[in-house]
């Protein structure tokens, strides 16, 4: 497959990406270092139309969702193509959000959102990847056990190598981490 993923020269896109590769799948990477920032929508949705499979991994306000929705209308009724999204298990929290950043929160949910209503519909495939905290510089600050990003990637493409049943939704995290706690203390 051609997989177009956001986001793929640190963290999790990177390991996705690696892995991909491994499984001689090739790899269109758009991240800002190679001239693509999901801010310019129609430039990166260009390259992504071209491809099978889609990635939606980069981070940031507002726009890692436009992107979603632009790509998953596009191809509401195409049965060859893959759309997997990197979203978060802080969506599912509710409000009040005390330390936790509630424009992040809000629009993961709204990605979720999105996920099942195309998950009714069938086409595309779709892979909504629930994670917990896993190892990247965006969690740097957080000093708590984390996942590793080379897991979350060969969790993710053993669960695509699975065509019935369809997996349409996966959440991972480290054992018994309380997101509640979380929520309830003021520094990580
Ligand atoms: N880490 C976690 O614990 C965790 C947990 C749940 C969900 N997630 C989700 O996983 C995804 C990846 O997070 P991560 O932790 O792997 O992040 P990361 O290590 O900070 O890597 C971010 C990647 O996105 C690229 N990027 C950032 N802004 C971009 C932009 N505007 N346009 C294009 N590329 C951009 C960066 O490359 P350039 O600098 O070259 O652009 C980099 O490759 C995010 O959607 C995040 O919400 C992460």
């Amino acid at each position: 497959m051609k997989i177009a993923i956001t986001g793929h020269t640190k963290g999790i896109g990177r390991a996705i990406a690696a892995k991909a590769q491994t499984l001689g799948h090739t790899i269109v990477g758009l991240s800002r270092s190679n001239g693509f920032d999901i801010s310019d929508t129609e430039k990166v949705f260009n390259e992504i139309k071209k491809c099978d499979a889609f990635v939606n991994n980069a981070y940031m306000p507002v726009y890692q969702t436009k992107l979603l929705e632009l790509v998953l209308n596009n191809w509401k009724r195409n049965n060859l193509a893959t759309v997997i999204n990197i979203s978060s298990k802080l969506s599912y929290l509710e409000p009040p959000y005390r330390n936790l950043p509630a424009d992040y929160i809000e629009d993961k949910k709204q990605q979720n959102k999105l996920m099942h209503q195309f998950s009714i519909l069938g086409t595309p495939r779709i892979l909504n990847v629930v994670l917990g905290i896993v190892d990247t510089d965006m969690t740097a600050h957080w000093n708590v056990e984390k996942m590793k990003t080379h897991a979350v990637a060969d969790t993710i493409f053993n669960t695509l190598t699975m065509t019935n049943p369809l997996v349409q939704e996966i959440v991972f995290d480290v054992p018994y981490f309380n997101w509640k706690a979380v929520n309830t203390t003021k520094e990580q």
